[in-house]
Formats: C-alpha cells, sequence, structure tokens
C-alpha cells in the first residue's frame, strides 16, 4: 500500500510482531521520568508489539507522542524544550493506560484521544465514524486548485461525510460556500452535527441521505467524496484497528467499486453543467480504471503522490453514462 492516511493500512506501516511483548506498568520501568522517556518508550513498546499505524499517523514514535502528550493535557504542538520535564506518577499512570489500551485493545490512538486533525483542524472521532484521514485535505487547503479553474463555487456537497470533516473543512476555508454533508449512518451525521458546532461551521447543512436521496433536485458546482472503498476480501483480513471502525465505511463489495459506481452514475443529475466531481477510491483506481478505460479521470497528484482521488467534469460522466449506468445496475 501506497497510502498511509486513507481506509487501508499500509503494510509498511505494521512492524513485525514480536513474541516478547512487554507488559506496560510504571512499577517495572522506574527509569522511565520524562516526556522523552515514556515517548521513546511507547514507540518501542508499539513496534514490539507489531500495532498497525496509518489513522493519523504512520509512524510509532508519533502515535506515542499523540498518545503522551494528551495523557498529560499539553498541545499536539508543544515545544521540544518541555521534553526532558519529569513527570509525577499520576502522569505515568495515566500513560500507562492509554499505551496498554493501544497495545492490548488496538483501538486507534485518535479513538483514544477522542481527537483527529484534518485540513490542520481538530475534530471531535469516536466509534461513530471513521477516523478523518483522507488526502482530500491537502485539496481543501488548496482552495481545490488547479482542478476548479476559476469556476465559482455557491453551493458544494460532500456524500458520506462521517465525522463531517470534509464538508466542515470545506465549509471552514471557504465561509461563503453553501455546504451539504450527508451519510446514511445517524450515528455518523450526530458525531458530525458536534463537529458543526465545535467548529462553527454555520455554512454546513447536515442531511441522512442514501447517497443522493434526500438532495433530489439540488443543484451543486462541486461534489467531493470518500466513499467506502475497500473489497470484501481486504476488509475480511484488516488489522484489528480497523474493526474499532463502522464497516459501513470500509466495505464497498468485491473489487470496492459498489458505492463509487453508483455516484458516478447518479452525479450528473446533481452537478451544475460545468461541475465538477472528486472522488476517493484509493486501492481500487486499478479495478475502475479496468471497468471505465474511457472515461477522462485526472488522477490527482499529491504532495507524496498519487492517492487514488480523481476529478472528473459533468459533461464527462453524462458522455459514458450509459456503461458507467450498466455497471452500476450489474451490482444493485
Ligand atoms: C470512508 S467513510 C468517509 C467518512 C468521511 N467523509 C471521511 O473522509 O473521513 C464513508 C462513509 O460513507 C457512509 N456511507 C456508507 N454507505 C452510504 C450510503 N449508501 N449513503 C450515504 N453514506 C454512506 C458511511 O456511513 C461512512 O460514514
Amino acid at each position: 500500500m501506497r497510502n498511509p492516511h486513507c481506509q487501508l493500512p499500509a503494510l509498511y506501516f505494521r512492524t513485525a510482531p514480536n513474541a516478547l511483548i512487554d507488559t506496560v506498568n510504571p512499577e517495572s520501568t522506574p527509569e522511565l521520568r520524562t516526556i522523552i522517556d515514556f515517548i521513546r518508550y511507547g514507540a518501542s513498546r508499539f513496534n514490539a508489539a507489531g500495532l498497525t499505524f496509518g489513522h493519523s499517523y504512520d509512524n510509532a514514535i508519533d502515535e506515542a507522542t499523540q498518545l503522551v502528550l494528551h495523557a498529560l493535557h499539553m498541545p499536539h504542538d508543544l515545544s521540544p524544550v518541555y521534553g526532558q520535564a519529569r513527570l509525577v506518577e499520576a502522569e505515568k499512570r495515566a500513560i500507562f493506560e492509554l499505551f496498554r489500551r493501544r497495545i492490548e485493545e488496538r483501538i486507534p490512538a485518535a479513538y483514544l484521544t477522542g481527537e483527529a486533525w484534518f485540513a490542520g483542524l481538530s475534530f471531535k472521532t469516536d466509534k461513530r465514524a471513521l477516523v478523518p484521514r483522507s488526502p482530500i485535505a491537502e485539496l481543501i487547503e488548496s482552495g481545490f486548485e488547479p482542478w476548479l479553474g476559476g469556476r465559482e463555487v455557491t453551493r458544494a456537497l460532500d456524500i458520506c461525510t462521517g465525522s463531517g470533516c470534509i464538508a466542515i473543512a470545506m465549509a471552514h476555508y471557504r465561509p461563503d460556500w453553501q455546504v451539504d454533508g450527508v451519510d446514511i449512518s445517524p450515528e455518523a451525521l450526530s458525531l458530525a452535527e458536534e463537529n458543526k458546532a465545535r467548529l462553527l461551521a454555520d455554512n454546513v447543512r447536515l442531511l441522512r441521505s442514501d447517497l443522493f436521496s434526500a438532495v433530489a433536485g439540488e443543484k451543486y458546482q462541486l461534489i467531493v467524496t470518500n466513499p467506502p472503498y475497500v473489497t470484501h476480501a481486504e476488509t475480511d483480513a484488516l488489522p484489528p484497528e480497523y474493526a474499532h471502525e463502522p464497516e459501513l465505511g470500509l466495505r464497498a463489495g468485491d473489487d470496492g467499486l459498489d458505492l463509487a459506481l453508483r455516484i458516478l452514475r447518479d452525479a450528473p443529475d446533481y452537478l451544475t453543467e460545468d461541475g465538477l466531481l472528486i472522488c476517493e477510491v484509493g486501492e481500487a483506481e486499478k479495478a475502475l480504471c479496468e471497468l471505465l478505460p474511457e472515461l477522462p479521470l485526472a488522477w490527482v497528484e499529491f504532495r507524496v503522490g498519487q492517492m487514488g482521488i480523481f476529478v472528473v467534469e459533468r459533461a464527462d460522466l453524462v458522455a459514458h453514462h450509459a456503461r458507467i449506468a450498466e455497471l452500476a445496475a450489474a451490482r444493485a
């Protein structure tokens, strides 16, 4: 896997399990005194336990840092000069408890801290929705350029909004846009509502919807989506960390394209004449290109390379509608 952010883990972020997984407890480790000591020790234990990373950070040191600073009620960008600060007993116990839960229960660090950063914004995160990690954050921060190419946007739609991260981040950076975020899961939407309030995103409307069902008759210049795109086989083989996330946000058929094909089929009805669809399909990119070789999809180049996210114009979706509809119908 090339993608540390998306719905699947990167194999190279899964460290080799070590049979000698030490227990973590303060009594057996009096040598540990400082913040740096605990970060280093946590990272060592995580690696020895063979944890999978990739929900927020892609390595053991960053995850240990996240948990230590959370337990100490310190900001995530704490100056390194505090690294040598010594900890009191209660703080050590709080850190060890987080380390223990991360290792024994395989809970993603973001669910332990209840917070995930996305597009420079702090989102509440818990089991109601996937941990925000889509590379679409980078597109939001760059104002979707050069893809928008000067198009004027007044209305945008985020399908499969989950925690609301994409809809709310779009609305935050573009307060002049009216943004709709839709999801089929009432649990996800309740978390999205909390994030909307947390980030004062008054220009976001959240709706329960099976893809486009609740926005009949609406038109958007921009539709953005990170739908489920993990294949059945991949979902069944995911590391334990992923079992803490709602499967509804991951599983998407034999080739991962069940939802994406429905979105490609129906998007023209909800896009303005020159509207754009931006869609994440991750590793299902290959299957999509094989199914629809003629459809002109522009695969976005991110700072770290391609991440399985394409941009397509409404006109091209209309031109290829018959074939897309045929493929979508075959899996209904
Ligand atoms: C991969 S998650 C993306 C969440 C969020 N946009 C993000 O980037 O973190 C996919 C979301 O799609 C939702 N979903 C699954 N099937 C759906 C459907 N038929 N209609 C609307 N939402 C759906 C799930 O509830 C889940 O929240």
